[in-house]
């Protein structure tokens, strides 16, 4: 009787101390990120893209002060891009489940307008968060008009998303694609790779998606 390891139940317990702590100040970095009246304003010459004939101004918004014809583009614009998709796979299309998700308070928009005619060209839905008890910039979609498509734009705005991601300490930027979609290929183009939270089961029923990230060097060293 008695006991094996009087040691194992201490550290145990030291062990859990030092996981909420970490959590406490991942979630101090979350909240402090969503504090940010506006995340671009360090990052002044990243609020223009002129490139392949695409001239457009940049700006960002929570989605609580977006006005409601960019609300509806916005939307209009992942259906339209991503609805057989959702629909080829077992996820499927749903539009008051998808609009809950893009509306949610929480949500942030990266958008890009023409300089030219002042027409909306593309978006990102992101939020500061924990994934998984880690301090990230989750990006829930990047949409590009189908005219402005591989010209630069989605990656410039991939590059704003990161630059406001690892200056405000968050740990990686994650995002999560379907794997029957052809446009996944632009994320490993720019160097996201599987993260360490995506499903190993290759089963496209159960998951038809993948997790990919970029993590902050940053905090490595
Ligand atoms: C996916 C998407 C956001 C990419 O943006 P984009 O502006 O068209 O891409 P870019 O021109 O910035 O391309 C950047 C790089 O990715 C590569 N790339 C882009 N799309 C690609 C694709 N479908 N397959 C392979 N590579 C691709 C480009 O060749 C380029 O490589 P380079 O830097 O070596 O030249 C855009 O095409 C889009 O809105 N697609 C429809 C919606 C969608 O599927 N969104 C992603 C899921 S949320």
């Amino acid at each position: 009787m008695g006991r094996k390891n009087p040691g194992k139940g201490k550290e145990k317990r030291q062990q859990r101390k030092e996981e909420q702590h970490r959590l406490k100040l991942a979630k101090q970095v979350v909240d402090k990120a969503n504090e940010l009246e506006d995340p671009l304003t360090p990052f002044h010459t990243f609020r223009t893209f002129n490139k392949n004939d695409v001239c457009a101004e940049l700006f960002i918004k929570r989605v609580i002060v977006l006005d409601e014809d960019v609300k509806t583009w916005i939307f209009d614009l992942t259906k339209r891009n991503m609805k057989d998709r959702y629909e080829q796979c077992s996820w499927g299309w749903n539009d008051s489940k998808k609009l809950e998700e893009m509306m949610d308070d929480a949500a942030w928009y990266l958008i890009a307008k023409s300089k030219d005619d002042g027409s909306l060209l593309g978006f990102s839905h992101f939020r500061f968060d924990l994934d998984e008890g880690i301090e990230v910039l989750y990006c829930y979609e990047l949409q590009l008009e189908p005219h402005v498509q591989r010209k630069g734009l989605g990656k410039f705005m991939m590059q704003i998303l990161e630059l406001i991601a690892f200056s405000n300490s968050l740990k990686k930027v994650v995002l999560t694609v379907l794997k029957n979609n052809k446009d996944s290929e632009f994320f490993k183009a720019i160097n996201y790779q599987i993260d360490e939270t995506s499903p190993m089961d290759d089963d496209e029923e159960y998951f038809p998606y993948q997790i990919l990230s970029k993590i902050n060097k940053r905090l490595l060293v």
